[in-house]
């Protein structure tokens, strides 16, 4: 294969309407969707499955039709998309582009989306043990994970998640919440080999119909990830952050699949949920502490802005913190092209903040790092929001090449260290997911001033149970 896997120039023509090349078609046809970019699409049930030992071989049969029928390729992927986008394309030259696109798009709908995974459990139950990823973090799973990422102890997960044996997860994602359901039903029936032991259902929280994605807290969501398609990357500015991924930051060789072709991912299954309320008092205790400094009792519109913008690191609307320019953060689009290079003592965006811990942008090398080796961190997250049993939160997914080095890496020695790019005085813990014991935390009393806010926050993100899946090659799948 001579696609190179450590380039950062994106796989696919930069020209939104030029072609793929035939060695990329047959890797993105072996590739599962979902991994390289998102399916995008806002309604999901995540069917978490157990094979019976019994039935090892027709569990296999089951996977392999399913692969062959029902599982979305990347290319597939690719394909919709630029089916989608074409007719976007044409109709802004008709007269009414609007009845153009509503009759194309329903002549051409959404495909429903298709994911397969297995868990290291999964790969015994179906005697494929010796076609498993070999990696030590992957056969632990997630509860193994419980010490080093401050996870709550297995026993108090959510049922199933406390005591399930989890083999497999299927992701079946459409706009469309009926054909979600009516697939999930058709696929649950399909398995007579093992149980559906557990369903989530997501759905993604939009402002107004089309509008932009965001999370229960109320901030846009899905904003910053890696970029590995040349089209996408020629559309941004880098010159002061770099979205653009080499393929190796997600894809790994799948040791059952295709010798020029076969590649996976390994992917982090999390149930977070979201203290609501409890998240507001803290953002209403900080926009309290703004308002004081500011000699006012009472905090107003700007003061809940920039507290929660302090805790985010960027404003509801997505705007990043440490980029404003007035007060209150602005409407005109979500810049990504930014660093800290020009906040280097956490004036104007805390340490602390959930972005600037999960993605850095360079202040590593203030403990003697480098961009290059940061950059290998990035994940690519899949996640999507929850709304069960008067609960909320997110399904939080991501991909990556290395569990250890990316996900639980970020987590355990940035989000959750709280001597984390500065000790004196320390940052504490990422105020949105950070986990561990709370200590009180420095917040500039005004946008860019030296003088500080000291106030301690109480975790409002509680996980809720998860497990690590590899997501194999089709070719893999469908010969299993
Ligand atoms: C970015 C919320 C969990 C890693 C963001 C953003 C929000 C957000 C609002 C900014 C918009 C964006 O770039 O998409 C949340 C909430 C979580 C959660 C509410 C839990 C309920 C996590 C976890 C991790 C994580 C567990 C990893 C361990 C990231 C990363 C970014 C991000 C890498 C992009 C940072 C950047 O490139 O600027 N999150 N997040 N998040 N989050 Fe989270």
């Amino acid at each position: 294969m001579t696609i190179d896997f450590d380039s950062e120039t994106g796989i696919g023509p930069k020209d939104p309407n030029g072609q793929l090349s035939e060695e990329e078609k047959a890797l993105l046809g072996d590739i599962q969707g979902n991994i390289l970019k998102s399916h995008g699409r806002d309604h999901s049930q995540h069917l978490f499955i157990t094979f019976d030992a019994a039935k090892k071989k027709e569990a296999r049969t089951w996977l392999a039709e399913l692969a062959k029928n029902k599982v979305t390729s990347a290319l597939k992927q690719w394909d919709d998309s630029r089916t989608r986008a074409g007719i976007f394309a044409a109709a802004e030259s008709k007269d009414d582009p609007e009845a153009y696109r509503s009759a194309e798009l329903v002549k051409h709908p959404s495909s429903i989306f298709i994911n397969v995974m297995l868990s290291s459990k999964g790969y015994d139950a179906l005697d494929l043990s010796s076609k498993r990823p070999d990696d030590e973090t992957f056969r632990g799973g997630a509860a193994a994970a419980v010490p080093a990422l401050a996870d709550p102890p297995r026993e108090k997960w959510e049922a199933p998640f406390n005591t399930a044996e989890m083999h497999a997860l299927v992701i079946i994602a459409d706009d469309d919440p009926g054909r979600v359901a009516t697939e999930a039903k058709a696929i649950t029936s399909s398995l007579t080999s093992g149980k559906v032991v557990h369903v989530e259902v997501g759905k993604a929280l939009r402002r107004g119909e089309n509008g932009p994605v965001h999370e229960h807290f109320g901030f846009a969501d899905g904003v910053s990830d890696p970029l590995y398609f040349a089209k996408d990357i020629a559309q941004q500015q880098t010159t002061n952050w770099n979205p653009a991924a080499p393929l190796n930051l997600a894809l790994v060789k799948d040791p059952g699949g295709d010798a020029t072709t076969g590649y996976g991912t390994f992917l982090v299954y999390r149930k977070l949920e979201q203290d609501v309320a409890r998240f507001n008092q803290d953002r209403y205790e900080l926009a309290k502490a703004l308002a004081k400094a500011d000699g006012r009792t009472d905090p107003n519109h700007a003061d809940r802005e920039l507290a929660g913008a302090y805790l985010v690191g960027r404003f509801p609307d997505g705007f990043p913190v440490s980029e404003k320019g007035t007060p209150e953060g602005t409407d005109n689009g979500i810049p990504n092209n930014f660093n800290f290079d020009a906040d280097t003592d956490g004036l104007k965006c805390p340490f602390q903040a959930h972005i600037r811990k999960a993605n850095p942008r360079g202040d590593t090398k203030r403990l003697g790092g480098t961009l290059k080796d940061e950059r290998t961190r990035r994940i690519s997250r899949r996640a999507i929001s929850f709304e069960s049993n008067g609960k909320v939160g997110l399904l939080f997914l991501c991909v990556q090449k290395d569990i250890k080095r990316q996900f639980e890496f970020m987590q355990a020695s940035w989000i959750n260290n709280p001597d984390f790019v500065q000790q004196q005085p320390k940052t504490g813990l990422d105020p949105v997911v950070g986990q561990g014991t709370e200590i009180a935390q420095q917040w500039p009393e005004k946008y860019g001033s030296t003088k500080k806010i000291t106030l301690s926050l109480k975790q409002a993100v509680h996980m809720r149970g998860g497990e690590y899946f590899f997501i194999p090659s089709m070719g893999f799948l469908k010969g299993v």
